[in-house]
């Protein structure tokens, strides 16, 4: 599988052409935080409960490890927290068809990986790992990841990130979409990044995931009552389980599945498809 790269990751510079996020400065100019925790969490709280959690699945963290990083990401900030507080509570092991997934074992793309959460899972669960590809557009949910799972030597060659998509037509054998759809903004968005995963597949190919979802009993959250979270919900862009529906038959995609789940406040949509 040729993989292009357009940047690297912190600290790295070993691919050619590869330009590393070298200066403090730079990294500063760069990261635009793109939201806030809610009320009563906050990063310390987060960083604690988040790292029980993994070093209850195995991850083996020094001593004074827990402050560092929290030191270290109060300095920097954390661009999308709102990923970080879902670490350990992988999605894809909630998808209908993740039993399906994992037996398929062809090559796989996770596309719009965030901090690689799910592939992770995947490889706990038994996929291998060569087989699978994380693309982002930038390396900043990627590189907390490595932080979190302190295992970025294993895990560096499995991601790729570029601002356009790198990959040639009729590359992997399954797509994986992650709660992407919903923060793409645009209509316009969502149909190039559905078109992209489309032609990315193998004819007989996969694409699956999920997306925050909306439905007359759960309308887009917009309004004064969501502010406060200040999660830029008016840039999110929520469709209804027939709208997702549709733009996946109409992108070309066959044997169609929509579900839909809803949990307190949240709508979310599943979805899984076939290239044909
Ligand atoms: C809400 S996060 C979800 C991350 C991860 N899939 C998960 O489930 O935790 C959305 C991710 O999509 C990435 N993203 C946004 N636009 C993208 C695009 N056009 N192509 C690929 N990834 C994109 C963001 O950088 C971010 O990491």
């Amino acid at each position: 599988m040729r993989i292009t790269v357009s940047l690297g990751p912190r600290d790295i510079n070993q691919h050619s052409g590869v330009s590393s996020v070298s200066s403090k400065a730079r990294l500063a100019k760069n990261l635009k935080v793109k939201g806030h925790f809610p009320e009563g969490v906050t990063l310390e709280s987060e960083f604690h409960r988040v790292m029980d959690i993994l070093a209850s699945t195995g991850v083996n963290y020094p001593p004074g490890y827990c402050e560092m990083l929290i030191s270290k990401y109060k300095k920097q900030g954390l661009l999308y927290p709102h990923i970080f507080m879902r670490v350990g509570k992988p999605n894809i092991r909630k998808h209908g068809r993740y039993q399906e997934i994992l037996e398929k074992r062809g090559s796989l793309l996770d596309y719009g990986c965030g901090t690689g959460d799910d592939i992770r899972t995947l490889v706990h669960d038994g996929y291998p790992r060569e087989k699978i590809v994380g693309y982002d557009v930038n390396w900043s949910s990627i590189n907390l990841g490595f932080d979190l799972y302190m295992d970025q030597d294993k895990w560096t060659e499995r991601f790729v990130v570029s601002k356009k998509f790198p990959f040639q037509p009729s590359t992997f054998d399954i797509v994986y979409s992650g709660s992407v759809l919903h923060v793409l903004g645009t209509k316009r968005a969502i149909k190039i990044y559905v078109s992209n995963a489309y032609s990315v597949l193998k004819p007989t190919g996969t694409f699956f995931g999920s997306t925050l979802g909306f439905s007359k009993e759960h309308p887009r959250l917009t309004g004064k009552r969501w502010k406060w979270r200040g999660w830029r919900l008016r840039r999110l862009k929520r469709l209804s389980q027939e709208a997702l529906h549709k733009l996946l038959r109409e992108a070309g995609f066959s044997d169609v599945e929509v579900s839909q789940e809803s949990n307190s406040d949240k709508l979310r949509l599943w979805f899984y498809a076939q290239k044909p």
